[in-house]
């Protein structure tokens, strides 16, 4: 079973490395032997995380700080890489800016009508133009390799259907301070997988395969009132825990997954299917 799913030295790029997801990412990366590469805005927190993997599974991890919507920052990030490891296998786009809508109510700014411009452009920023650079950069280093590799990218359930705005409702607020989830969302969401279309058919005469999946909302502390509401609209009745797109993540970066390519695999309990 090993060989079907083994990332053994291979060296693997995270944005977004040490948020919630990432780490879990992260981590199944090392225990199936690869090295990941955390990249985040937080140098301590790179740190740490990587320590503890390589302290835990006995791989090469490193971090570094870099904002994935400074281009500079970035080429210059690939050249420390390029320098420590000679290569890259693959690369996970999963910054993101996640927006809690629940805490907006005061300023209604999550609502359309008063949406700031400053706050769609900082969205796209890390979601949209963060993984283009990162696909520019990365992508372009793992198609030299002999054999290829591949782009993992992280969309959500809400890249394919739309936000039920109904779910973040507050009682007693008239209708113009209702939160909503933010437009930049579904549309940071939507465009990559139109990222993940274009890089697959771009580099496929290199091997270099491009796939998003679509998580759906992963239970973190969200009040009662809220998780009622999600879990009636989810056929399997609950939101996912954390690690449970550890097993995809690792299958779509694997030789397991080498004819896969292209393919936008929803994991969200059956949310979207309803
Ligand atoms: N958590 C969920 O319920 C859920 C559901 C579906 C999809 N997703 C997607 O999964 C991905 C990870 O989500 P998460 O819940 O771990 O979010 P998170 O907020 O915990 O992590 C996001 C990470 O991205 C980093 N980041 C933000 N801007 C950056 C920049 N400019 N440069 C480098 N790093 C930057 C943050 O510092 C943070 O560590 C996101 O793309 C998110 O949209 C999450």
């Amino acid at each position: 079973m090993e060989s079907f799913f083994s990332l053994k030295g291979k060296v693997i790029i995270i944005t977004g490395a040490t948020g919630l997801l990432g780490s879990q990412h992260a981590e199944v990366i090392a225990e199936a032997g690869g090295n990941p590469v955390l990249l985040d805005l937080d140098q301590k927190k790179c740190d740490d995380l990587a320590l503890n993997l390589r302290s835990k599974y006995q791989v090469d991890s490193v971090g570094y700080k870099v904002d994935i919507t400074n281009e500079d920052a970035i080429v210059e990030t690939l050249k420390v890489i390029k320098t420590r490891f000679n290569s890259i296998y693959a690369l996970i786009n999963n910054a993101a800016n996640n927006p809690k809508v629940e805490d907006s109510s005061e300023k209604a700014f999550s609502r359309l009508e008063n949406f700031p411009l400053s706050v769609w452009n900082a969205d796209l920023a890390v979601g949209l133009t963060g993984s283009y650079l990162c696909a520019k950069h990365f992508g372009n280093l793992i198609s030299q390799n002999e054999n290829g590799g591949t782009i993992l990218n992280i969309s959500s359930d809400l890249g394919i259907i739309a936000p039920d705005q109904r779910l973040y409702r507050k009682k007693g607020l008239p209708e113009e301070l209702q939160p909503v989830k933010p437009v930049t969302y579904s549309v940071v969401k939507a465009g990559l997988i139109g990222l993940t279309r274009y890089l697959a058919t771009y580099w496929a005469d290199k091997n270099v395969r491009c796939n998003a999946i679509c998580p759906g909302g992963v239970e973190n502390n969200q009040n009662e009132e809220f998780l009622n509401e999600v879990r009636s609209r989810i056929p399997l009745g609950r939101m996912a825990k954390k690690d449970e797109y550890k097993g995809l993540v690792l299958f779509l970066l694997s030789e397991s997954a080498s004819y896969i390519n292209g393919s936008i695999i929803s994991a969200d309990g059956g949310r979207s299917v309803w």
